[in-house]
C-alpha cells in the first residue's frame, strides 16, 4: 500500500519513468486491514486452538484411543521415535488420522458459516432467499446427523475407517463450503496428525474430568465448559 501510494503520489506530480511496484493495491481503510486480520487470526488461531483442546483432552479421557495412536506411530517409525516423518508416513497413519477426523466431526471448531447471497437462492421448494440476504448454514447439525453418522452423539474413530464416514462428503462442513472454503482443510489434518501422533511419543498426560468436562462452551468456537488450563498432569516419556 504505502509503495502503491508514492508510487501513484510520483506520477501525479509528473514525474517520468517512475518504476512501476510489482503490484498496485489500492488504499485500504483501517477497518478493511482490521477485518482482515481478524478473518486470519479467527480462522487460523482460534479454530487451530480449540480443535487442539479438544484433541488433546479426548484423547486423554478415552486411553484406549491414545493406545493405538502411540502403537500406530511407533510401528510407522520401525519402532525410532526420533525418525522424521514425511508425508507418506503421515498419510499411512489410517487410526491417528480417524482420531483427528473424528474430534473434528464430533466437536467441530466453527459451528456456523455466514454468507451473503449474491443472487437469489433457492433453500427448497417453496423458500427462495433473495440476493443481498444472509443465509448462516449451521455446521453442527450437518455433523450430528443420524442418517449420515450413526450414532452422532458417540466418539467413534471406527466409522473413518470401517464405516461409510468419508463418503459423506456432502456433510463434511467443519471448513466450510464455497468460494471461501478454509484454505487450510488439508494442512489442517495433517499437523493435528503429526502433533497428536508425536506427543504421543513424548509425552504422557492425563486429565483429570470432571462432570463437565465434556460439556461445550461456545466460545466463538467451541471449547470444553472447564478451563483447559486446570486439571492436567504431564509427564515426559
Ligand atoms: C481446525 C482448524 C480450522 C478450522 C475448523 C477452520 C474452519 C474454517 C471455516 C469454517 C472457514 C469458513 C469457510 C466458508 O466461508 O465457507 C474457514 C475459512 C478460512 N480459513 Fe480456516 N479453519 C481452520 C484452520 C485454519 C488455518 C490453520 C488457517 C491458516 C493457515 C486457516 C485459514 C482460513 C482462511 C484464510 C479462511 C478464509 C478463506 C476465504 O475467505 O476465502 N484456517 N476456516
Amino acid at each position: 500500500m504505502i509503495e502503491s501510494q508514492a508510487y501513484h503520489d510520483r506520477v501525479a506530480a509528473g514525474e517520468v519513468d517512475v518504476e512501476k511496484p510489482a503490484v498496485l493495491v489500492r488504499q485500504f481503510s483501517d477497518a478493511e486491514i482490521a477485518q482482515t486480520m481478524f478473518t486470519f487470526l479467527f480462522a487460523s488461531q482460534d479454530a487451530s486452538s480449540s480443535a487442539t483442546t479438544w484433541l488433546f483432552q479426548i484423547t486423554a479421557q478415552r486411553p484406549d484411543v491414545l493406545d493405538r495412536v502411540r502403537q500406530e506411530n511407533l510401528e510407522i517409525r520401525g519402532g525410532d521415535i526420533d525418525k522424521p516423518l514425511s508425508l507418506e508416513m503421515l498419510e499411512s497413519m489410517t487410526y491417528t488420522n480417524a482420531v483427528v477426523k473424528e474430534v473434528l466431526r464430533w466437536r467441530p471448531p466453527v459451528i456456523f458459516v455466514p454468507y451473503t447471497c449474491k443472487k437469489d437462492f433457492p433453500i427448497t421448494d417453496t423458500y427462495t432467499a433473495p440476493k443481498g440476504s444472509m443465509v448462516i448454514p449451521s455446521c453442527w447439525p450437518a455433523l450430528h446427523d443420524p442418517e449420515v453418522y450413526p450414532q452422532p452423539a458417540v466418539f467413534d474413530p471406527e466409522r473413518w475407517i470401517t464405516g461409510d464416514a468419508n463418503e459423506k462428503t456432502k456433510n463434511w462442513l467443519v471448513f466450510g463450503n464455497g468460494a471461501h472454503d478454509c484454505i487450510a482443510r488439508q494442512y489442517v489434518q495433517l499437523t493435528m496428525t503429526a502433533m497428536i501422533g508425536k506427543a504421543s511419543l513424548e509425552v504422557d498426560w492425563v486429565h483429570h474430568a470432571t462432570s463437565r468436562s465434556e460439556e461445550i462452551k461456545v466460545f466463538a468456537t467451541l471449547f470444553p465448559m472447564v478451563s483447559w488450563f486446570w486439571g492436567w498432569t504431564v509427564t515426559m516419556c
